[in-house]
Protein backbone atom coordinates (compact mmCIF):
# COMPACT_ATOMS: atom_id res chain seq x y z
CA UNK A 1 0.00 0.00 0.00
CA UNK A 2 1.19 3.60 -1.26
CA UNK A 3 2.43 5.77 2.02
CA UNK A 4 0.56 8.41 3.32
CA UNK A 5 1.89 11.65 3.98
CA UNK A 6 -0.04 14.28 5.85
CA UNK A 7 0.19 17.81 5.40
CA UNK A 8 -1.37 18.88 9.04
CA UNK A 9 -0.84 22.87 8.51
CA UNK A 10 -3.15 25.10 11.07
CA UNK A 11 -1.52 27.85 9.45
CA UNK A 12 -2.26 27.03 5.31
CA UNK A 13 0.90 27.07 3.14
CA UNK A 14 0.36 29.31 -0.10
CA UNK A 15 -1.77 27.02 -2.47
CA UNK A 16 1.56 26.94 -5.03
CA UNK A 17 3.66 25.30 -2.21
CA UNK A 18 0.99 22.56 -1.49
CA UNK A 19 1.15 21.74 -5.26
CA UNK A 20 4.97 21.56 -5.21
CA UNK A 21 4.67 19.43 -1.98
CA UNK A 22 2.11 17.15 -3.48
CA UNK A 23 4.93 16.81 -6.94
CA UNK A 24 6.88 14.99 -4.56
CA UNK A 25 5.39 12.69 -2.59
CA UNK A 26 3.14 11.56 -5.80
CA UNK A 27 6.80 11.61 -8.15
CA UNK A 28 7.41 9.05 -4.97
CA UNK A 29 4.72 6.95 -5.17
CA UNK A 30 2.87 8.61 -2.01
CA UNK A 31 -0.49 9.71 -1.34
CA UNK A 32 -0.38 13.34 0.21
CA UNK A 33 -3.13 14.37 2.71
CA UNK A 34 -4.28 17.62 3.27
CA UNK A 35 -5.36 18.91 6.75
CA UNK A 36 -4.84 23.00 6.49
CA UNK A 37 -6.61 24.97 8.39
CA UNK A 38 -7.78 22.92 10.76
CA UNK A 39 -9.76 24.28 13.64
CA UNK A 40 -9.67 21.42 16.59
CA UNK A 41 -7.16 19.23 17.61
CA UNK A 42 -10.03 16.29 17.09
CA UNK A 43 -9.15 16.78 13.65
CA UNK A 44 -5.34 16.23 14.02
CA UNK A 45 -6.76 13.44 15.84
CA UNK A 46 -8.27 11.41 13.80
CA UNK A 47 -6.29 12.62 10.33
CA UNK A 48 -3.00 11.16 12.03
CA UNK A 49 -4.44 7.58 12.10
CA UNK A 50 -3.42 6.75 8.55
CA UNK A 51 -0.05 8.69 8.30
CA UNK A 52 3.18 7.02 7.66
CA UNK A 53 4.71 10.48 7.27
CA UNK A 54 3.53 14.06 8.12
CA UNK A 55 4.67 17.68 7.27
CA UNK A 56 3.66 20.19 10.01
CA UNK A 57 4.52 24.16 10.96
CA UNK A 58 3.44 25.06 14.24
CA UNK A 59 1.05 22.45 14.83
CA UNK A 60 2.01 20.21 18.37
CA UNK A 61 3.04 16.91 18.12
CA UNK A 62 2.80 15.64 21.71
CA UNK A 63 1.92 12.43 23.69
CA UNK A 64 -2.10 12.81 22.33
CA UNK A 65 -1.05 12.87 18.98
CA UNK A 66 1.35 9.87 18.87
CA UNK A 67 -1.13 7.97 20.62
CA UNK A 68 -3.34 8.13 17.65
CA UNK A 69 -0.63 7.56 15.28
CA UNK A 70 -0.11 3.72 15.16
CA UNK A 71 1.65 4.12 11.74
CA UNK A 72 3.93 7.48 11.67
CA UNK A 73 7.75 6.87 11.25
CA UNK A 74 8.52 10.38 10.40
CA UNK A 75 7.21 13.92 11.19
CA UNK A 76 8.80 16.71 10.03
CA UNK A 77 8.62 20.35 10.93
CA UNK A 78 8.82 22.35 7.96
CA UNK A 79 10.67 25.52 9.64
CA UNK A 80 13.37 25.70 11.91
CA UNK A 81 11.84 26.04 15.69
CA UNK A 82 10.65 22.57 16.85
CA UNK A 83 9.63 23.30 19.96
CA UNK A 84 6.26 22.43 19.34
CA UNK A 85 7.41 18.99 19.21
CA UNK A 86 7.88 16.52 22.07
CA UNK A 87 10.87 15.14 21.16
CA UNK A 88 11.05 12.92 24.10
CA UNK A 89 7.29 11.27 22.97
CA UNK A 90 8.50 10.95 19.66
CA UNK A 91 11.87 9.38 20.80
CA UNK A 92 9.86 6.90 22.97
CA UNK A 93 7.71 5.64 19.80
CA UNK A 94 10.40 5.65 17.55
CA UNK A 95 9.21 8.20 15.70
CA UNK A 96 11.54 10.84 13.74
CA UNK A 97 11.84 13.78 13.74
CA UNK A 98 13.36 16.75 11.69
CA UNK A 99 13.43 20.41 10.59
CA UNK A 100 14.14 22.32 7.39
CA UNK A 101 17.04 24.64 9.14
CA UNK A 102 17.73 27.86 6.87
CA UNK A 103 14.71 27.21 4.55
CA UNK A 104 12.06 30.46 5.76
CA UNK A 105 15.08 32.21 7.06
CA UNK A 106 15.22 34.95 4.64
CA UNK A 107 11.75 35.73 4.96
CA UNK A 108 12.55 35.81 8.35
CA UNK A 109 15.44 38.31 7.79
CA UNK A 110 13.29 40.54 5.51
CA UNK A 111 10.25 41.06 7.66
CA UNK A 112 12.87 42.14 10.66
CA UNK A 113 13.65 45.22 8.41
CA UNK A 114 10.03 45.97 7.52
CA UNK A 115 9.14 46.28 11.40
CA UNK A 116 12.32 48.23 11.50
CA UNK A 117 11.81 50.53 8.99
CA UNK A 118 8.30 51.19 9.81
CA UNK A 119 9.61 51.97 13.91
CA UNK A 120 12.63 54.45 12.51
CA UNK A 121 9.87 55.65 10.18
CA UNK A 122 7.07 56.38 13.07
CA UNK A 123 4.98 54.42 11.55
CA UNK A 124 5.16 56.88 8.81
CA UNK A 125 3.01 59.35 10.29
CA UNK A 126 4.58 62.76 9.18
CA UNK A 127 7.19 63.17 11.65
CA UNK A 128 10.50 62.79 11.62
CA UNK A 129 12.70 59.84 11.78
CA UNK A 130 15.90 58.55 12.05
CA UNK A 131 17.86 56.26 9.18
CA UNK A 132 19.31 52.48 9.86
CA UNK A 133 22.95 53.20 8.33
CA UNK A 134 25.33 53.41 10.65
CA UNK A 135 23.42 51.99 13.79
CA UNK A 136 24.23 48.77 15.73
CA UNK A 137 22.31 45.54 15.36
CA UNK A 138 23.29 42.57 17.79
CA UNK A 139 22.30 39.37 17.43
CA UNK A 140 21.22 36.93 20.28
CA UNK A 141 21.83 33.45 18.41
CA UNK A 142 23.65 33.68 15.23
CA UNK A 143 21.84 30.83 13.16
CA UNK A 144 20.63 30.95 9.35
CA UNK A 145 18.08 33.52 10.33
CA UNK A 146 20.35 35.71 12.46
CA UNK A 147 22.36 35.65 9.48
CA UNK A 148 20.43 36.55 7.05
CA UNK A 149 19.32 39.86 8.61
CA UNK A 150 22.95 40.28 9.22
CA UNK A 151 23.44 40.30 5.79
CA UNK A 152 21.07 42.75 4.89
CA UNK A 153 21.96 44.86 8.05
CA UNK A 154 25.42 45.14 6.44
CA UNK A 155 23.70 46.13 3.09
CA UNK A 156 22.05 49.17 4.89
CA UNK A 157 25.66 50.28 6.23
CA UNK A 158 25.03 49.26 9.91
CA UNK A 159 27.45 47.74 12.57
CA UNK A 160 26.54 44.22 13.27
CA UNK A 161 27.11 42.06 16.78
CA UNK A 162 26.75 38.74 17.78
CA UNK A 163 26.68 35.99 20.87
CA UNK A 164 26.14 32.84 20.20
CA UNK A 165 26.97 30.09 22.76
CA UNK A 166 27.81 27.46 20.23
CA UNK A 167 29.40 29.26 17.32
CA UNK A 168 32.91 30.10 17.94
CA UNK A 169 33.71 33.98 18.22
CA UNK A 170 36.17 33.69 15.08
CA UNK A 171 33.67 32.30 13.21
CA UNK A 172 31.18 35.35 14.27
CA UNK A 173 34.14 37.61 12.96
CA UNK A 174 34.50 35.41 9.71
CA UNK A 175 31.62 36.26 9.14
CA UNK A 176 31.75 40.23 9.33
CA UNK A 177 30.31 40.06 12.60
CA UNK A 178 31.61 41.57 15.45
CA UNK A 179 31.51 38.77 18.60
CA UNK A 180 30.08 39.32 21.58
CA UNK A 181 31.37 37.53 25.12
CA UNK A 182 28.26 37.67 26.84
CA UNK A 183 24.34 38.03 26.71
CA UNK A 184 24.41 41.39 28.68
CA UNK A 185 26.95 42.16 26.35
CA UNK A 186 24.33 42.69 23.41
CA UNK A 187 22.14 44.98 25.19
CA UNK A 188 24.60 47.58 25.31
CA UNK A 189 23.64 48.31 21.36
CA UNK A 190 20.56 50.01 19.91
CA UNK A 191 19.05 46.85 18.18
CA UNK A 192 19.08 43.34 19.64
CA UNK A 193 17.51 40.78 17.77
CA UNK A 194 16.54 37.68 19.02
CA UNK A 195 17.44 34.17 16.97
CA UNK A 196 17.31 31.52 19.82
CA UNK A 197 15.45 28.48 19.84
CA UNK A 198 12.69 28.31 22.74
CA UNK A 199 14.51 26.28 25.61
CA UNK A 200 14.82 25.75 29.21
CA UNK A 201 17.52 28.79 29.63
CA UNK A 202 16.11 31.00 27.15
CA UNK A 203 12.63 30.75 28.55
CA UNK A 204 11.92 34.25 30.12
CA UNK A 205 15.50 35.26 30.11
CA UNK A 206 15.08 38.46 28.51
CA UNK A 207 14.28 40.56 31.79
CA UNK A 208 14.13 44.02 33.03
CA UNK A 209 17.56 43.72 34.29
CA UNK A 210 18.64 43.18 30.06
CA UNK A 211 16.20 45.49 28.72
CA UNK A 212 17.07 48.75 30.89
CA UNK A 213 20.99 48.11 29.88
CA UNK A 214 20.05 49.12 25.98
CA UNK A 215 20.99 52.75 24.84
CA UNK A 216 18.53 55.52 24.01
CA UNK A 217 15.84 53.99 21.23
CA UNK A 218 16.79 50.93 22.91
CA UNK A 219 15.00 48.65 20.38
CA UNK A 220 14.18 44.88 20.98
CA UNK A 221 13.16 42.38 17.96
CA UNK A 222 11.62 39.41 18.35
CA UNK A 223 11.19 37.21 15.28
CA UNK A 224 11.81 34.24 17.48
CA UNK A 225 9.47 32.88 20.02
CA UNK A 226 7.22 34.60 22.90
CA UNK A 227 8.34 33.23 26.05
CA UNK A 228 11.62 33.91 25.43
CA UNK A 229 10.98 37.47 26.81
CA UNK A 230 9.70 37.74 30.52
CA UNK A 231 6.38 39.69 29.21
CA UNK A 232 5.80 41.43 32.99
CA UNK A 233 9.11 42.84 33.26
CA UNK A 234 8.60 43.98 29.28
CA UNK A 235 5.19 45.67 30.74
CA UNK A 236 7.64 47.38 33.53
CA UNK A 237 10.15 48.46 31.16
CA UNK A 238 7.79 50.17 29.05
CA UNK A 239 5.99 52.21 31.94
CA UNK A 240 9.93 52.93 33.12
CA UNK A 241 11.58 54.04 29.70
CA UNK A 242 9.42 56.42 26.88
CA UNK A 243 12.25 55.61 24.14
CA UNK A 244 12.20 51.67 24.35
CA UNK A 245 10.50 49.74 21.19
CA UNK A 246 9.41 46.33 21.02
CA UNK A 247 9.16 44.86 17.50
CA UNK A 248 7.70 41.66 17.68
CA UNK A 249 6.22 38.69 15.41
CA UNK A 250 5.91 36.35 17.85
CA UNK A 251 2.89 38.16 19.99
CA UNK A 252 2.02 36.21 23.59
CA UNK A 253 -1.22 34.22 22.74
CA UNK A 254 -2.18 35.74 25.90
CA UNK A 255 -4.67 38.49 25.66
CA UNK A 256 -4.64 39.96 28.74
CA UNK A 257 -0.46 39.99 28.32
CA UNK A 258 -1.03 41.96 25.21
CA UNK A 259 -2.98 44.39 26.35
CA UNK A 260 -0.83 44.79 29.41
CA UNK A 261 1.99 45.46 26.83
CA UNK A 262 -0.31 47.75 24.66
CA UNK A 263 -1.71 49.54 27.89
CA UNK A 264 1.81 50.20 29.43
CA UNK A 265 3.29 51.87 26.00
CA UNK A 266 0.04 53.89 25.40
CA UNK A 267 1.36 53.80 21.91
CA UNK A 268 -1.69 54.64 19.32
CA UNK A 269 0.27 54.87 16.58
CA UNK A 270 2.21 51.72 16.10
CA UNK A 271 5.80 52.84 16.46
CA UNK A 272 7.23 51.86 19.77
CA UNK A 273 5.42 48.73 20.00
CA UNK A 274 4.57 46.27 16.85
CA UNK A 275 2.37 43.37 16.84
CA UNK A 276 1.98 41.26 13.77
CA UNK A 277 -1.46 40.44 13.64
CA UNK A 278 -0.59 36.71 13.26
CA UNK A 279 3.21 34.99 13.44
CA UNK A 280 4.19 35.47 9.61
CA UNK A 281 8.16 35.45 9.11
CA UNK A 282 7.89 32.66 7.34
CA UNK A 283 4.56 33.35 5.90
CA UNK A 284 5.65 34.21 2.07
CA UNK A 285 5.15 32.34 -1.03
CA UNK A 286 9.25 31.23 -1.14
CA UNK A 287 9.30 30.45 2.38
CA UNK A 288 6.01 28.35 2.03
CA UNK A 289 7.95 26.88 -1.20
CA UNK A 290 11.31 25.85 0.62
CA UNK A 291 10.08 24.31 3.70
CA UNK A 292 7.46 22.57 2.39
CA UNK A 293 9.18 20.92 -0.58
CA UNK A 294 12.61 20.57 1.67
CA UNK A 295 9.67 18.34 4.45
CA UNK A 296 8.02 16.44 1.23
CA UNK A 297 12.08 15.61 -0.02
CA UNK A 298 13.42 14.91 3.33
CA UNK A 299 10.34 12.40 3.76
CA UNK A 300 10.94 10.56 0.62
CA UNK A 301 14.62 10.23 1.11
CA UNK A 302 14.15 8.67 5.27
CA UNK A 303 12.10 5.92 3.37
CA UNK A 304 13.74 5.31 0.22
CA UNK A 305 17.10 5.90 1.54
CA UNK A 306 17.61 5.97 5.20
CA UNK A 307 18.38 9.41 5.32
CA UNK A 308 18.25 11.25 8.57
CA UNK A 309 20.69 13.97 8.19
CA UNK A 310 18.30 16.45 9.70
CA UNK A 311 17.36 14.34 12.53
CA UNK A 312 16.59 15.83 15.92
CA UNK A 313 17.70 14.94 19.36
CA UNK A 314 15.71 15.65 22.26
C1 LIG B 1 10.06 28.64 12.40
O1 LIG B 1 10.46 28.24 13.50
O2 LIG B 1 10.42 28.12 11.33
C2 LIG B 1 9.15 29.82 12.33
O3 LIG B 1 8.77 30.22 13.59
C3 LIG B 1 7.96 29.63 11.41
O4 LIG B 1 6.81 29.11 12.02
P1 LIG B 1 5.47 28.84 11.19
O5 LIG B 1 5.74 27.75 10.21
O6 LIG B 1 4.45 28.45 12.20
O7 LIG B 1 5.11 30.10 10.48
Amino acid sequence: KARTVLLATEKAFAADAVSKIEAVTSAAGYKLVRLENYKSKDDLLKAVADADAMIIRSDKVDQAVLDKAAKLKIVVRAGAGYDNIDLKATEGKGVVSMNTPGQNANAVAELVFGMMITSARNNYDGTSGFELVNRSIAFYGFGAVARAVHKLAQGFGMKSFAYDPYIPAEKIAEMGATPVATVAGLFEHQYVSLHVPLTAETKASINKELLMKMPKGGTLINTARCEVVHEADMVEVFKARQDFCYLCDVAPDDKAAKEAMTAAVGDKFGKRLIFTAKKMGAQTLEANDNCGVAAANQIVAFFEKGETRFALKA
